[in-house]
């Protein structure tokens, strides 16, 4: 029998010097498995003289005894350093600022038409709606197109078979307001216009902001002084302005509002801006106000040809490419 003492100083020493679980379960298969050396000396009592049996095989147990605890020791420590290095690594420091999520923004589109409604709101007009979806009635004969008349031919309008139309401009609200309230009455209505037209300045859909005005005294003056406030508003400063005389079917006098516009080099240079005009009496009318009694203005506007003067941006397409790097700047 070889020493049981010297195999367990050997065996403790080992097991203390295991430097991974697994070198340290092959340290247990060698001592206490099926041919380990404990195992080994345990088969050997059988050998041994009956006298020397029992204190042989207690040595061993306690030895087996021994051997088991420092391996189980062992094991709890190196999984406890294991443990310690994971979370050692894995550390998760909750007072960090979270990392920075996308944040979106309004588009510019909206945005315009926001401050654009707001201003106005200031002025007392109230926000109307109608359908983008628009019949006949609404968007040309009520105000004054009549059917085949060469005005129509200036919107290129596209048609439904069942001959509604995708409403070229927000004036058929102005039909549909009027319907509702009677004067003395103030409105403006905002959202998509279609036009079958598409190049840099021009796009199939854009945006239009409509405003309308109807009382017992309402000149051309007023139409002038709210267009001048508005404008004066939305842009943050003062320029020129020219009212030149243009033809709409549903206004007389009618006007395009041209504004003086400093350009980059140090010039100027005319931009028009939006279009306007008394109502015209057959437009009273079509919705049963007395034009005896009664007049006003209307005014519509691009939202994305204000923007982009109001912002710098030439070139139109950019509204609608949903490209971020552009949308960002607007955030
Ligand atoms: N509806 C006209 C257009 O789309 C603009 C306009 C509105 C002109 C109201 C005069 C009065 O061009």
């Amino acid at each position: 029998m070889a020493d049981i003492q010297s195999i367990t100083t050997q065996s403790l020493a080992d097991i203390a010097g295991a430097a991974s679980p697994d070198a340290l379960e092959a340290l247990r298969v060698a001592l206490l498995g099926k041919s380990g050396s404990i195992t080994a000396q345990l088969k050997a009592l059988g050998a041994l003289p009956g006298d020397q049996r029992k204190s042989a095989g207690e040595a061993i147990n306690r030895a087996r005894d021994v051997i088991s605890e420092a391996l189980a020791a062992r094991k709890a420590a190196l999984d406890d350093a294991a443990l310690d290095t994971r979370l050692a690594a894995e550390i998760l420091d909750v007072t960090l600022p979270g990392r920075d999520g996308e944040r979106g923004g309004v588009h510019p589109v909206s945005r315009t038409m926001e401050r654009m409604v707001e201003i106005f709101g200031r002025l007392g007009y109230e926000l109307a709606d109608g359908p983008e979806i628009e019949d006949d009635w609404h968007n040309f004969e009520a105000l004054n197109f009549p059917p085949h008349h060469p005005a129509r031919a200036m919107h290129d309008t596209f048609y439904f078979p069942d001959g509604r139309l995708l409403r070229t401009h927000t004036s058929g609200v102005q039909v549909r307001y009027m319907k509702d309230v009677k004067p003395p009455l103030r409105m403006i209505a905002a959202g998509k216009v279609y036009r079958s037209d598409s190049d840099q300045t021009h796009s199939p859909m854009f945006h239009q902001l409509e405003g309308l005005l109807v009382d017992e005294h309402s000149t051309f003056a007023d139409l002038k002084g709210t267009i001048t406030e508005f404008l004066r508003a939305f842009f943050e400063r003062d320029f020129e302005m020219l009212f030149k005389p243009t033809y709409f079917p549903f206004v007389e006098p009618g006007a395009d509002v041209v504004i003086k516009w400093d350009t980059a080099d140090g010039g100027s240079r005319w931009l028009e801006v939006l279009g306007c005009g008394m109502v015209h009496p057959n437009v009273l009318r079509a919705v049963g106000i007395d034009p005896e009694r009664y007049t006003g203005f209307a005014f519509g506007m691009g939202v994305e040809r204000l923007a982009m003067l109001r912002y710098g941006i030439n070139d139109l397409r950019a509204f609608y490419e949903n490209d971020v790097r552009f949308l960002k700047q607007f955030a």
